[in-house]
C-alpha cells in the first residue's frame, strides 16, 4: 500500500526517485502511484468480506480521467457531484448502473442528463428537488431512483467546513421530515424511493462517530418502515480518515505523531457492517479520500530562503494554487525533502509564491535545512489536491503524472499561459 518510501537517502515512487521524476517533468508537480490506487480499492473492498455491496467512489476527491478508469477497473462504482464528474465518470468507464448523483443544488440539465444514462440513483437533499426530478422524469418518460440524505445531526470531520451532518448545515432532511418525505415520495409516479443516504462528513478518524450514525439509521429505517415505507437500500456515505501526519519515515526525518493508530477505511468499515447489515438493506459505501489521499503528492522546488527577524521562510514554487487545502483548512501535510542530505533541522514557513499570507503550506514546521533548487515533496495530496487548484494569479495549473512501476506517464499536460 505505501508505494512512497525512502530508498536510502532518496525518496521514490513505486521504483523511480522523485528526483528524477521532477527534473523532468518540471514543478509544481502531482505524482500518484497507479498501485496504490489499485490496492486502497482492493483494501476497501476485502473489508466488506464477501458481503453484497457497492463502493461509489466520490470522484470529487480526483476526477483526472487516468485514475477514474483504473478505479472503475477495479469494479468500483462512482458518485458524482456534478454533470461534469458525470461525464468523466462514463467517459472513464463507469457502468450508469454504478452511478448515484449527489449534491444540494441539482440544475434542471444536470438532472435530464443523469436521467437519460440511466444512473443508479440520485441522492435527494429537499422536497423541492424531489417534485423537479419527478417532473422532468415524467417529460422524458424516465423514472428517478432516489435515496433521501438524512441529516443525522452528528458533529464530524476535522474542520467545520467538511462536517456535512450537522443541522446548521445545508445538508439533507432533518430526521423528522424523513419518513414524510419518503412517503409522500413514494406516491409521485415518476420517483422510485430506493432508500436512505447519510454523509456525515470529511476526515474521520473515530470510529465511534461513523457507529453512532450507523445506529441511528438504523433506528431511523425501522421507524420508516413502520410508517409503511419500502427501505431497500442504505448508502452510508463516505468520510473514511486517513493518517496525514508522519506518513514516512526515516531516522533523518523530524518525528510526527500520526493522528491517530492504525486508521484506516477498512477498519472503519468492518466496525461498521455489523449494524449495517442487521437492515437488511443493500449497503453501499462512497469514499473519496481514503482511496487516493495516500496515492499521490504534490512535488514542487525551494526558490528562494528568506529569513527575517521572525521567521525562516522557504518560498517554493507551488502555492495555493495548486494546493488549497492548508490554507483553506488549515491542512497538515507533511512536507519532506526528496533528498535527505542530513543537514541540521531548523522551523520553517513553507510558503508559496502568491499575493497572500494565506498562501502557506506549513507554518513553524521542523524540517532539514534546504536550500534553492532542492525539492520537496508534500505528502498524501492525492485527495482533494489537483481538484482545488486554480488560476489565481493567472498561474496554470501544474502537470500530473502517473507511476506504474518504473514506468511514468503524464495523465494531464501542464497549462500554458497561452490557455489562460
Ligand atoms: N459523499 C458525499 C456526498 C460527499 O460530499 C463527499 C465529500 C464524499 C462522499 C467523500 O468524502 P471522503 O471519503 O473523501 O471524505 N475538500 C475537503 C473535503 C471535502 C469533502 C466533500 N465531500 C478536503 O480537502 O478536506
Amino acid at each position: 500500500m505505501q508505494e512512497f518510501f525512502y530508498d536510502g537517502d532518496l525518496l521514490m515512487c513505486e521504483g523511480i526517485s522523485l528526483r528524477e521524476v521532477g527534473k523532468r517533468f518540471g514543478t509544481p508537480l502531482y505524482v500518484y502511484s497507479k498501485h496504490s490506487i489499485v490496492d486502497h480499492c482492493r483494501h476497501i473492498e476485502r473489508a466488506f468480506d464477501g458481503h453484497e455491496h457497492l463502493t461509489c467512489y466520490a470522484a470529487k476527491a480526483n476526477s483526472n480521467r487516468t485514475i477514474l478508469n483504473i478505479i472503475s477497473r477495479e469494479g468500483l462504482g462512482a458518485d458524482v457531484n456534478s454533470k461534469g464528474e458525470l461525464y468523466l465518470a462514463l467517459e472513464s468507464g463507469f457502468p450508469p448502473n454504478k452511478i448515484t448523483f449527489s449534491g444540494v443544488g441539482k440544475t434542471d440539465d444536470e438532472i435530464a442528463y443523469a436521467l437519460t444514462h440511466d444512473i443508479l440513483a440520485f441522492n435527494v437533499e429537499s422536497r423541492e428537488e424531489v417534485e423537479i426530478l419527478n417532473s422532468i422524469a415524467g417529460r422524458m418518460g424516465k423514472t428517478g431512483r432516489i435515496l433521501v440524505r438524512v441529516n443525522l445531526d452528528i458533529e464530524a470531520g476535522g474542520h467545520a467546513y467538511v462536517s456535512t451532518s450537522v443541522k446548521q448545515t445545508k445538508f439533507g432532511i432533518a430526521w423528522r421530515d424523513a419518513g414524510g418525505l419518503l412517503k409522500w415520495a413514494q406516491g409521485l409516479p415518476h420517483i422510485h424511493v430506493r432508500g436512505i443516504h447519510s454523509h456525515l462528513g470529511s476526515q474521520i478518524i473515530e470510529s465511534e462517530t461513523f457507529v453512532a450514525a450507523a445506529n441511528a439509521l438504523a433506528r431511523l429505517i425501522d421507524e420508516v418502515r413502520r410508517e409503511g415505507v419500502r427501505v431497500q437500500d442504505l448508502d452510508f456515505g463516505g468520510g473514511f480518515g486517513v493518517q496525514y501526519r508522519g506518513y514516512v519515515k526515516h531516522a533523518k526525518l523530524p518525528a510526527e505523531e500520526p493522528e491517530a493508530l492504525n486508521i484506516s477505511a477498512a477498519i472503519l468499515v468492518k466496525t461498521v457492517l455489523p449494524l449495517l447489515k442487521r437492515t437488511g438493506c443493500r449497503i453501499s459505501v462512497q469514499p473519496g479520500r481514503s482511496i487516493v489521499a495516500h496515492s499521490g503528492v504534490l512535488l514542487t522546488r525551494v526558490l528562494y530562503r528568506k529569513e527575517t527577524d521572525e521567521k525562516v521562510f522557504i518560498v517554493v514554487d507551488g502555492g495555493m494554487n495548486d494546493l488549497l487545502r492548508p490554507s483553506l483548512y488549515d491542512s497538515y501535510h507533511q512536507i519532506v525533502p526528496l533528498e535527505l542530505t542530513g543537514a541540521a533541522h531548523e522551523q520553517v514557513d513553507v510558503v508559496g509564491p502568491l499575493c497572500e499570507a494565506g498562501d502557506f503550506f506549513a507554518r513553524d514546521r521542523q524540517m532539514q535545512r534546504v536550500e534553492r533548487g532542492e525539492y520537496l515533496a508534500l505528502m498524501c495530496a492525492g485527495a482533494y489536491g489537483y481538484v482545488l487548484a486554480s488560476n489565481y494569479n493567472a498561474r496554470p495549473r501544474p502537470s500530473e503524472v502517473l507511476i506504474d512501476g518504473d514506468v511514468c506517464t503524464v495523465i494531464r499536460e501542464r497549462e500554458t499561459i497561452e490557455q489562460l
